[in-house]
């Protein structure tokens, strides 16, 4: 298998890693493009919006590939808002979700227009009120529910069952709403439901559909007749290595026919389905190294760069991006960091790779560098977009500087204690 396969031409990859350094991540809009595509015309029968999870990757240069396709935003907090804003989403578009929004979120928030304010808890709808009367401003809202909805995913990344800390439980959702309905303030425009990350069967999603429709006929009944949207999530799962990823149609099938029979638009945050594999890490064979009955690759990525693989024991298929058949050998692919969990791949078949060439980690746009740290004190990398036959450095490698600033070297005000 070649990285050219996966959407990625080797040769450039190799001239990147040459001009940049490593490691880079390096995106493709055009592969981004194509993922949301697939999706838009899946859902072309019912009317939808695409808010793209902007903390799956939040590089202002990606979400501008999004917004000029038309992809409103899901943000978790004012840090997105603001990367959405430069982006040129236009606050309508945003959907804001999270369990901690402080008081100054909200107020940001409600200050920008955005599209969905949503509530998690009884008590963040207190902050809501507050924040909305302090501005004598209108602010439109969505109640995130928990759906109580089991899925198949890694334990981090289950949001819907009712032990979480997501979303208001759906016995309270009702009472939520009418208290909403009694603010003049406030307009409560939609239902929202996050399964959990990386799901790949739709089924889940279809009952989750199904309880936040059976809301939505409650609250017409009590009289409760607002509500525009139903946002049934991101967390379409994608093929990493052999797992079975949904078709956007079959995502569409679930969803999308009760939604409209309802007469209301579908909004969806996927983050992952969109640029995970529009992505890719490259780094650079530091040493061969063999201890302990082990054959270790040292490359110059580590957990700091990319913690999936550490994290969650994520599998992100490696490629040599040199040609060659060589035999293959199992390695252990770590980095520099000292931990012993900092690793990118354990026991994996690689071709026998060398110093001084360069590695593809796929699947890495995803995740990638949002969660990347200086740990060990290594600056972030940097963020490469190619779009067709041209690329530009999205965000510059981070310096050595650039982690000494804030940090003060000469105590000049000292607070008595
Ligand atoms: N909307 C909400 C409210 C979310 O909490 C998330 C993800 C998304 C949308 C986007 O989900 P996606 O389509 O990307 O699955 N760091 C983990 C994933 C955590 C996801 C958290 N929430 C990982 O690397 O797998």
């Amino acid at each position: 298998m070649g990285a050219g396969v996966l959407g990625f031409d080797p040769a450039l990859l190799r001239s990147i890693a040459e001009r940049v350094g490593t490691p880079v991540y390096v995106y493709s809009a055009n592969l981004i493009r194509a993922q949301y595509h697939a999706l838009h015309d899946a859902l072309h029968d019912v009317p939808h919006r695409i808010c793209y999870s902007v903390k799956a990757n939040g590089n202002v240069g990606v979400l501008k590939v999004l917004k000029a396709l038309g992809a409103g935003a899901d943000i978790v907090s004012v840090g997105e808002l603001r990367r959405a804003l430069a982006a040129g989403f236009d606050a309508a578009s945003i959907v804001f979700s999270g369990v901690g929004k402080t008081g100054a979120e909200l107020e940001e928030a409600i200050r920008a227009g955005v599209g969905f304010l949503n509530i998690e808890s009884p008590a963040e709808l207190d902050a809501v009120i507050a924040a909305a009367h302090k501005l004598k401003k209108r602010a439109s809202l969505g109640i995130r529910v928990n759906p109580d909805v089991a899925t198949e995913t890694h334990p981090y990344t289950k949001t819907g069952e009712k032990t979480a800390k997501f979303g208001v439980p759906y016995d309270e959702v009702v009472r939520v709403a009418q208290r909403i309905a009694t603010e003049p303030l406030f307009g409560l425009r939609g239902l929202a439901m996050h399964l959990g990350s990386q799901i790949t069967d739709v089924e889940p999603y279809h009952r989750g559909t199904v309880k936040l429709l059976e809301l939505v006929t409650a609250l017409r009944a009590s009289g409760i007749t607002t509500i525009e949207a139903l946002d049934v999530g991101g967390g379409l799962g994608v093929r990493y290595h052999n797992e079975k990823a949904p078709t956007p149609q079959a995502f569409a099938e679930a969803v999308a026919p009760a939604v409209k029979q309802a007469g209301l638009a579908l909004l969806c945050e996927p983050g992952r389905y969109l640029v995970a594999n529009a992505g890719v890490l490259v780094t650079k064979v530091l040493y061969r190294k063999h201890a302990g009955g082990k054959e270790f690759v040292v490359v110059d990525a580590g957990m700091t760069d990319f913690v999936r693989p550490s994290h969650y024991n994520a599998h992100h298929e490696i490629l040599p991006l040199k040609d060659g058949n060589r035999p293959e050998e199992l390695v252990n692919v770590v980095g520099p960091i000292c931990e012993s969990g900092d690793f990118l791949a354990l026991d994996r078949k690689l071709p026998g790779v060398e110093p001084g060439e360069y590695l593809a980690v796929l699947g890495t746009g995803a995740y990638g560098f949002v969660m990347s740290s200086t740990y060990n004190q290594r600056p972030r990398p940097p963020e490469v977009l190619v779009d067709g036959d041209r690329y530009y450095i999205a965000r510059q490698r981070e310096t050595l500087d650039d982690l000494l600033r804030g940090e003060i070297l000469e105590p000049s005000t000292w607070y008595r204690a």
